[in-house]
């Protein structure tokens, strides 16, 4: 019992690093929450205009996910690895350091995904990259992959995998209530375009 729960826990101190508002903050935007829709992921940090940087919160987003995972993996085991993914994802959207109201996860749970069942990180990724070459709107991108990735899971990685990516993808959807509002206006921003109120 010890073993998930030290896992869980390294898992959510790893993902509660914001490395969106802290890198935005280095660079001298401010605070990102401020910004856009006033999100701290990736998305919202290239509403700023700097790419390199909107570049680096997604790297370090998804990296902190795959590294919990597999440095669970590495002590404790495969089932470790999945507490640790699963408690990176509650770090990053309920962080303790911001009042628990943190990002939406996405890039979070392609890193931890990649990391507990790369096939399924894999096809996560394309699904992303493709929805969004098609419609241009990063949240239905998102929504898309990551609402799909339980079927993948179940078929590639099995049941326990299955289970980790549907905690992820509700997490991911419960984090995406602002933008599923907006989605069914059609009001949602494409990727890149600048968004004056904080939702
Ligand atoms: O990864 C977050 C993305 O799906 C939505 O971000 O800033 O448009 O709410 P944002």
């Amino acid at each position: 019992m010890i073993e998930p729960i030290g896992a869980a826990l390294l898992g959510y101190l790893l993902g509660s690093i914001p490395f969106g508002l802290v890198l935005t903050r280095l660079a001298g935007y401010g605070d990102i929450r401020k910004i856009g829709s006033g999100n701290i992921g990736a998305t919202n940090v290239l509403r700023t205009g700097n790419k390199p940087l909107a570049a680096a919160t997604l790297l370090l987003d998804s990296g902190k996910g795959a590294l919990a995972a597999l440095l669970a993996l590495v002590v404790a085991g495969p089932t470790a690895a999945l507490w640790a993914g699963g408690g990176a994802m509650l770090g990053h959207s309920f962080p303790v350091w911001l009042g628990f109201k943190g990002g939406k996860g996405v890039a979070t749970a392609l890193g931890v995904l990649l990391a507990v069942a790369w096939p399924v990180g894999l096809i996560a990724c394309l699904t992303w990259l493709t929805t969004a070459a098609v419609f241009r709107i990063s949240s239905l991108s998102a929504l898309i992959a990551i609402g799909t990735a339980p079927v993948w899971s179940w078929f590639l990685a099995g049941p326990s995998v299955a289970l980790l990516a549907l905690f992820i993808a509700v997490l991911v959807f419960i984090r995406h209530e602002s933008n599923i509002r907006r989605l069914l206006k059609g009001e949602e921003p494409k990727i890149g375009a600048k968004k004056k109120d904080a939702a």
